[in-house]
């Protein structure tokens, strides 16, 4: 009975979306810049990755907190020659960093993205070598903790076909991950020690023209995935539920180059999800259309969920 009842009322659930969820412009770059990552501080505050990518310096890539105000992030010579984790702290209301070297990985390709496995050691997925380095930032120590097919990269695909696992969040002992090449959103078991327990299982599949880069959890189950050149924010809940554009469109700006997006921290921005972007470096808009790099607010407070 309860059930014939239910039936319409889910159907008219979706006439909710009136439109998508409004955005705002919080910061933007100086051109041909390219905001790679962000985190956000418990106070408040955003932390945005910038990568110099056509510059002789070093790119930043990757950032996860690893105790609060304390942050490591990745740090690529430009010739990739080395990759470093850097620990970014901060003392209490204070916001000058403090900074040193933690850890240089040798052997790795790319590091990536970055996730907090424990207080003192970080997963970093290597989009070249298609792995995940365990790394310890307290004695540099590091180690190959997975390898699995889903997160190889691929010589075929045009777009990205070099990076293979690019963005990694955890989530209990649930490790999501996206791999661009491969244009797949993935997850997988794991050990507390970063050892896989299962082989990864696909989610979904970027739709054409688009390619996954970096993504936030929500505090439910859904995914918040940063398309690239699709210039849009895709929602993915479960392995065949639909996948929603729920911000920017491919025609515009107002997403441009998406990279990596993250959820505001405190009471008054917890629906607030704040995305990175490369501004069309890379891919412009419509063909010839670049910003410098922004940091866009997406108020997602309005977004119907199951
Ligand atoms: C940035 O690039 C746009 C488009 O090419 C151009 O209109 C604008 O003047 C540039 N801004 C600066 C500060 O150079
Ligand atoms: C790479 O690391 C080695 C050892 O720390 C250092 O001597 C070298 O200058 C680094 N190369 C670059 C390009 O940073
Ligand atoms: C990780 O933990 C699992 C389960 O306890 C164990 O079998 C494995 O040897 C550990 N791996 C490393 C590298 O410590
Ligand atoms: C983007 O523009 C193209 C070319 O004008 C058009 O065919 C397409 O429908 C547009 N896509 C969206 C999502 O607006």
């Amino acid at each position: 009975m309860q059930l014939t009842y239910s039936i319409p009322f889910l159907t008219l659930l979706p006439t909710f979306i009136t439109a998508l969820p409004p955005t705002h412009l919080v910061y933007e770059a100086p051109n041909d810049t390219w905001l790679e990552n962000l985190a956000a501080r418990g106070c408040g505050s955003i932390l945005p990755n910038l990568l110099h990518r056509f510059s002789s310096g070093s790119l930043t890539v990757g950032i996860t907190e690893t105790t609060p105000d304390t942050f490591q992030v990745i740090v690529a010579s430009a010739t990739l020659e080395n990759n470093s984790i850097y620990t970014v702290s901060f003392l209490v209301n204070s916001d000058v960093p403090l900074i040193h070297l933690a850890a240089t990985v040798s052997g790795a390709g790319l590091l990536n993205g970055l996730a907090t496995l424990n207080p003192n050691t970080v997963l970093a997925a290597d989009s070249y070598k298609g792995v995940v380095w365990a790394i310890d930032t307290l004695t540099g120590a590091s180690r190959i903790a997975i390898s699995d097919t889903l997160m190889a990269p691929l010589t075929t695909s045009v777009f990205e076909s070099t990076i293979g696992i690019n963005g990694i969040k955890l989530r209990g002992s649930t490790l999501y991950l996206t791999n661009s090449a491969q244009a797949l959103f993935a997850k997988m078991e794991i050990q507390p020690n970063g050892t896989a327990i299962n082989a990864a299982e696909v989610i979904a599949h970027s739709p054409p023209g688009t390619t996954y880069d970096d993504f936030a959890l929500d505090g439910r189950r859904d995914a918040f995935l940063a398309t690239s050149q699709g210039n849009t924010i895709e929602e993915v809940g479960r392995v065949g539920e639909p996948q929603i554009i729920v911000a920017g469109n491919i025609n515009s700006t107002e997403i441009a180059e998406p990279t990596a997006a993250q959820f505001g921290r405190t009471l008054a921005d917890r629906d607030v999800l704040y995305v990175t972007t490369a501004g069309g470096l890379e891919a412009p808009i419509n063909g010839d259309e670049r910003v410098g790099g922004q940091l866009v607010a997406v108020d997602t407070r309005g977004l119907w969920r199951a």
